[in-house]
């Protein structure tokens, strides 16, 4: 479902759930707008520039664009990008990540891999770029680059993509304020919709802010990223911005040869980290980790949320523990483009699956602002990986200032 449908669906206050899809292109337009309001001054007239934007330039719009090519011919062999699956995560009290299996599908083809890959990629380009040599393809490659590494991180930040369990969930049917639904659908979309409706008003307004306000676009979740940004961003994780932003360094005989960087991101006047670009570690056997970019590292925490809540028990007994269907989709998202749209005028009769719209399971998530908390993780990495690609900290006297809220 494309967003506008959403907000029809959330403005007319209705009783309909919306079915998104895909960290449904909500949650990843509000990991996109939350890094935007992080970047360093002189990195959205680059981005713009290779998104080839000619109005009002936002990062949100592109945000789920590869969800929707997907299913294209020529962008089929995208599809495994979106998600790593660990084997041996199951049953819950072991969740290793990756066990001895290892991961499924191919080597190299998950989305861990791909936010490195897409780095890499973006890296190379502002290399032939600051001299001069870009040709139009490198243009053009980049632009595909930098939409699936917004993309890639907002997807690694839902939990459901780093599992192998049940195709990442989608194979599970529950019921959600007894509507049938999937596990996978519920984290992509249901629970994020539901607490758009049931935002504290105080948030429908404009925030004294204009670092916040300006990055808003008129949507209906604007009163969302609002309270995200005031009582996660500059509230329960202020202090702990920094440190989701570190990788474990390990002294080795290659770090000796790196140097070290260091700055002052955009970020509300805060610093948020500082990159060590060097040698690569093996997290998780993937060779996706060094010091400065550690997706691996990064993920194995959300990836234990799957344990710790994200698959509630009761499914691991009877009488829900036989409920399992094989969905079409191989462990996505289901895709914006085949799925087809979900909605209910009239509540359903009694389903036989595990209603999850209780306090023990959605309201607990909604109390401890995990998705929130999701979605701030992505935002703030996010901005962090595209001011180290594009900032231009040597040229900008601005990276001096402080800016103060
Ligand atoms: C990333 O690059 C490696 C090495 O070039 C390659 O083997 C792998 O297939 C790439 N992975 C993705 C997700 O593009
Ligand atoms: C909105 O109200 C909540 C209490 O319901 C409060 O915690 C929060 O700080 C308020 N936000 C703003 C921006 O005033
Ligand atoms: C889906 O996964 C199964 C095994 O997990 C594999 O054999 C099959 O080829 C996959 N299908 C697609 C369309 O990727
Ligand atoms: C920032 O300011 C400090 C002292 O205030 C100075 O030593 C440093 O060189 C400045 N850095 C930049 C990048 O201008």
């Amino acid at each position: 479902m494309r967003f506008s449908q959403v907000s029809l669906i959330l403005a007319a206050g209705s009783t309909i759930i919306p079915y998104v899809s895909a960290w449904g292109a909500v949650g990843h337009e509000v990991v996109a707008t939350v890094a935007q309001m992080h970047l360093h001054p002189s990195v959205m007239p680059i981005l713009c520039d290779i998104l080839n934007y000619k109005g009002n330039c936002h990062l949100a719009p592109v945000a789920a664009w590869a969800d929707k090519v997907r299913g294209l011919p020529q962008y089929r062999w995208t599809a495994p990008l979106h998600y790593i699956g660990a084997t041996d995560d199951y049953p819950s009290e072991t969740c290793a990540f990756p066990g001895e299996k290892g991961w499924e599908g191919r080597r190299n083809i998950n989305v861990l891999s791909a936010i490195r890959n897409t780095t890499g990629v973006l890296e190379d380009y502002m290399d032939l770029r600051k001299a001069g040599l870009t040709t139009e393809s490198d243009d053009d490659a980049a632009q595909v680059a930098l939409k699936f590494l917004i993309h890639f991180v907002g997807d690694m930040h839902m939990p459901l993509h780093l599992t192998g369990r049940d195709k990442g969930g989608n194979g599970i049917k529950v019921s959600f304020d007894s509507r049938v639904t999937n596990l996978h659908s519920l984290w992509d979309g249901l629970l994020i919709a539901k607490r758009i409706r049931t935002i504290p008003s105080n948030y429908t307004r404009p925030l004294p802010l204009p670092e916040v306000e300006t990055h808003l676009r008129g949507t209906i979740y604007d009163p969302y990223i609002r309270r995200i940004v005031w009582e996660g961003i500059m509230g329960k994780y202020e202090d702990e911005l920094d440190s989701w932003l570190t990788c474990p360094a390990e002294p080795s005989v290659q770090s000796l040869q790196t140097h070290w960087e260091q700055w002052l991101s955009w970020t509300f006047g805060r610093r948020i980290g500082s990159w060590l670009m060097g040698s690569r570690l093996t997290g998780g056997g993937l060779n996706t980790d060094d010091e400065t970019l550690c997706p691996y590292h990064w993920a194995t925490p959300i990836h234990a949320l799957n344990c710790q809540i994200v698959f509630p028990k009761a499914l691991d007994e009877p009488p829900y523990n036989r409920v399992s269907f094989s969905g079409t989709d191989n462990h996505t998202c289901s895709s914006s483009n085949n799925t087809p749209e979900v909605h209910w005028t009239s509540r359903p009769r009694k389903n036989p699956y595990l209603e999850l719209d209780t306090p023990e399971y959605s309201g607990a998530i909604q109390d401890a602002w995990i998705v929130e908390k999701l979605m701030s993780q992505g935002g703030i990495r996010l901005a962090a990986i595209l001011n180290w690609l594009f900032a231009d900290m040597e040229g900008s006297i601005l990276s001096n200032r402080t800016w103060r809220l």
